[in-house]
């Protein structure tokens, strides 16, 4: 496949290559790690269906879940469109191509590494950080390649001004990089198993503040700057005010990374510790609206095209479930709140209000927006199946975030409820019994995203097979600029 032209370059084209493998690798791990979802979902109303095979067990198969979707299905997503964006965006091509390739196919084997290690149940048992030392270390060499390939590309940029958006990749990349390497620290004692640098309370902390800042750069900032650049693009408007998005960017940084304690609440974490989490928790809400709000305003004066255009439904949507989850978080740090929250599936709910709301539906509409770009074409083989695609996902999240969230209220408030000699009111087995409905609820919103991932499936391979080589090239006016 031949690559875009840099515009004003004369025979200087993208490189595109790396930008099409995580892109493709997006979709396909994307399927992966919602039928898994999929299948833990029908584990917890069924749990005979692990079929007493220990791989294929609860415990083991969550952690496949969530590594699968969060690292191959956004993180793919996360390095294409910022491979994508920097290049645009510089009028510069990728810096170091064999490295990038390096990167893809490094990260191919961390995920290949994780779906063979977490069933067999080798894990170092911190959320969102389970992969033991060999393959921590191998996410860290090719974390390297992906930060010598990012910003040796915004070094050779030929425009002067850094695109926000690429704020937002750096940011993440930086952030990542760091949160890695200090919760990562280990004592090996065998090629399998390691122990955490850090004990108790301590090891807890470092954990969390890991966790929280996960969410707050894995799970967010990246897929900020592609809401700078997408909707933008997609939309044809600029963005609704460049000073709010730079306003944006570095309160967002600084506040996310005192919030880590609220996952820690009536813990033996100091309370003045569990206290800064919750302020900062709470300021948090400032700047993530000022920044869901500017990208929403962005499309002023051109609401009609959110009528007919499905990948602009997907963009705008993904913003409004960013809002609702970044309004719930806040609230959820208060440690009255969390009081009742906490074990209960309001967490799970509001996970994944961001997850499949904002993170799910932000990295459908950009690959929709890049992949036939990047094959040649200026649309998706059919228009009808993302409109298609949007109304299944957007009805299936519903159907799993109203169940959790009235399942994890429930659950609470049975769990505290006392009879008048102290006694409790109901036996945990009766709240596993109340809640087995809304599993099910769970079950059938998670097919209906898989489903709609699918249909996804269908058209990307449409319009791959249709592409055609394509030259584009860098405009001269901003070549010249
Ligand atoms: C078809 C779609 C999906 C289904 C059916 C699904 C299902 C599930 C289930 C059943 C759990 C375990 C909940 C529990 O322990 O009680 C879970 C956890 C989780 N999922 Fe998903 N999921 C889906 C998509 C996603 C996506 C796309 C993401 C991220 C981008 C995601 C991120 C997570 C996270 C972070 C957790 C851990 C939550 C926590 O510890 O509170 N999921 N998911
Ligand atoms: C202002 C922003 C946010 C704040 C203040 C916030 C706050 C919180 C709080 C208080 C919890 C519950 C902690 C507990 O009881 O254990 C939580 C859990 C979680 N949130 Fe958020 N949240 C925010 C945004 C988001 C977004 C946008 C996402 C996803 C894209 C997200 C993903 C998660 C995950 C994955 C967990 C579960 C962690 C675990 O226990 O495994 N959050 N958040």
């Amino acid at each position: 496949m031949a690559n875009e032209r840099v515009p004003g370059q004369p025979g200087m084209t993208y490189e595109d290559g790396p930008v099409r493998a995580f892109a493709l690798a997006a979709v396909l791990w994307g399927v992966v790690g919602m039928a898994v979802g999929v299948f833990i979902a029908a584990q917890l109303a069924w749990p005979e269906l692990n079929f007493g095979i220990s791989w294929l067990s609860y415990g083991r198969l969550r952690p496949l879940h969530t590594n699968a979707v969060i690292f191959a299905f956004g993180g793919c997503t996360l390095m294409a469109t910022s491979y994508h964006v920097v290049q645009r965006t510089g009028q510069t091509r990728l810096f170091a191509p064999m490295l990038a390739w390096f990167h893809f196919w490094s990260w191919q084997a961390v995920i290949v590494g994780a779906a063979i290690t977490l069933p067999l149940g080798i894990t170092r048992g911190k959320e969102y950080a389970e992969l033991e030392w060999p393959i921590a270390l191998l996410i860290a060499v090719s974390w390297i390649a992906y930060a010598i390939v990012f910003f040796g590309t915004v070094g050779r940029r030929k425009i002067r001004h850094i695109y926000v958006a690429n704020w937002f990749f750096g940011a993440f990349i930086l952030a990542v990089a760091l949160l890695h390497i200090v919760n990562g620290a280990v004592l090996p004692v065998s090629l399998w198993k390691s122990y955490s640098a850090y004990a108790g309370v301590q090891d807890a902390m470092v954990q969390w503040w890991y966790g929280h800042n996960a969410v707050g750069f894995f799970l967010t900032a990246g897929f900020l700057g592609m809401m700078y650049y997408y909707i933008p693009k997609q939309a044809e408007r600029p963005v609704y005010s460049y000073r709010l998005s730079i306003v944006h960017f570095w309160a967002l940084i600084f506040t996310y990374m005192w919030a880590g304690p609220h996952h820690l609440h009536y813990t033996a974490l100091p309370d003045w510790a569990q206290s800064v989490g919750m302020i900062f928790s709470l300021v948090l809400l400032a700047p993530s609206w000022g920044g869901m709000i500017n990208g929403v305003m962005t499309l002023s004066g051109a609401w009609h095209k959110l009528r007919d255009d499905p990948i602009l439904k997907f963009l705008i949507v993904a913003l409004s479930f960013y809002g609702m989850a970044t309004f719930e978080g806040p609230l959820m740090s208060i440690k009255t709140v969390n009081a009742l929250s906490h074990y209960t599936d309001w967490t799970v709910g509001h996970v994944h209000a961001g997850a499949l709301g904002w993170v799910g539906l932000i990295s459908m509409g950009s690959l929709y927006h890049l992949i036939p770009r990047m094959y040649g074409r200026t649309e998706m083989h059919s228009k009808s199946a993302i409109e298609l695609h949007f109304w299944i996902a957007t009805i299936g999240i519903v159907l799993y975030i109203a169940a959790m969230w009235i399942a994890g209220v429930m659950q609470g408030l049975m769990w505290r409820a006392v009879n008048p000699d102290g006694t409790l009111v109901y036996t945990f087995v009766e709240s596993v019994k109340a809640t087995w409905p809304f599993y099910v609820t769970r079950l059938v919103g998670g097919l209906m995203y898989l489903a709609g991932m699918l249909v996804m499936v269908w058209n990307v391979v449409k319009t791959v097979q249709a592409g055609k080589p394509q030259q584009v090239r860098i405009p001269t006016v901003l070549a010249h600029a």
